[in-house]
């Protein structure tokens, strides 16, 4: 195996807040332990355009507290392909990078196997999206701060509900994980969630409006997460329920992608930090093709095929929690 020398870091698919702070600490790190390390832009799309560029300790310098990614992103088709994935490898051997450190999700990820696969490349993946549907990992950087931008969104609507006596259906992000909208729902206090991984079911839910509305709750907030097993979207929802119940004023709110912007949270600065660290330690220490994750407060590596294998766990007992306090 030969000495990794120079490194490349990319961000790919959906932006999430903290991304910055990891590519900040995965360039420093490299620095600290003498090794070039290049910023390769808009994702795997950078790499077949040869969008590389040298960074040094300097090229971070306040970026810890700014939202998006200052490498830029993107969801590239053309990596799909062998042909892109070999225009990709010739442009970074231009540039001798030996090993790769892959900000993102699951889709990132898959890129990063196949590269590994037919090109050899140490890659190194740290788990990038507000989603937090990566497995090896209790959280995934971004969510964090999503989850707080939603709650205070929640905050918001619920003024407003609570003042007009309405009914409220928010939509948040989450096209195959319920973690959003689940837990800022019982953060924002939420009377109802549905998400992709348990079926409510339509019927059920009226039978809760009912319920409160008989126990005197005048206004109520629905969360939905994107991908929710009803197979309906929001303005759907609102539709049925305003026809069985004429009496709700009913409104949508689709909160999109404000929920990917802003400043990231401390905790998505610290583990953003930490993984960033750890992904360049890893790399040295010559294991690779490996995800950095968190648990148990303690940084740990999973096979990157594990961290995309199926859905993350929903935990149940929120489902209990939120069953019980939306009476
Ligand atoms: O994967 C993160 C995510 O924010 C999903 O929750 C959402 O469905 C998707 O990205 C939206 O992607 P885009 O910005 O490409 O429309």
């Amino acid at each position: 195996m030969t000495k990794i020398k120079k490194i490349g870091v990319l961000t790919s698919g959906g932006d999430a807040p903290g991304m910055n702070a990891a590519v900040r600490a995965v360039v420093r790190t490299s620095v600290y332990k003498n090794i070039e390390c290049f910023g390769i832009y808009k994702g795997y799309q950078g790499m077949i355009e040869g969008l590389i560029k040298k960074l040094n300790a300097r090229s971070v310098n306040n970026i810890i507290n700014k939202g998006g990614t200052v490498l830029k992103t993107a969801r590239c088709v053309e990596f799909y392909k062998k042909e892109g994935r070999e225009k990709a490898y010739n442009k970074i051997k231009e540039f001798e990078i030996d090993a790769l450190v892959i900000i993102g999700g699951d889709g990132s990820f898959t890129g990063a196997i196949h590269f590994n696969k037919e090109y050899n490349i140490p890659v190194i993946g740290i788990p990038g999206t507000i989603d937090n549907d990566i497995s090896g990992t209790s959280f995934t950087i971004g969510y964090d701060t999503a989850l707080n931008t939603v709650v205070e969104s929640i905050d918001k609507i619920r003024d407003t509900a609570i003042s007009h006596n309405r009914l409220f259906i928010v939509e948040v992000m989450g096209r195959d994980a319920g973690h959003i909208a689940l837990n800022a729902g019982i953060g924002g206090g939420a009377e109802e969630i549905l998400i992709p991984e348990e079926d409510m079911g339509l019927e059920r839910l009226l039978d809760s409006l009912k319920k409160s509305q008989k126990s005197g709750k005048s206004s109520s907030i629905i969360m939905v997460a994107e991908g929710d097993k009803t197979g309906k979207n929001v303005f759907e929802i609102a539709s049925y329920v305003e026809n069985n119940m004429p009496e709700y004023e009913v409104r949508v709110s689709v909160l999109g992608h404000i929920q990917r912007g802003g400043s990231p949270s401390c905790f998505d600065r610290v583990l953003a930090s930490r993984m960033g660290v750890h992904a360049i330690d890893t790399l040295l220490n010559g294991t690779y093709n490996v995800m950095v994750g968190i648990k148990d407060d303690m940084m740990v590596l999973s096979p990157l095929e594990e961290a995309i294998k199926g859905q993350t766990e929903i935990n149940k007992d929120l489902i209990r929690v939120s069953e019980i306090l939306s009476i």
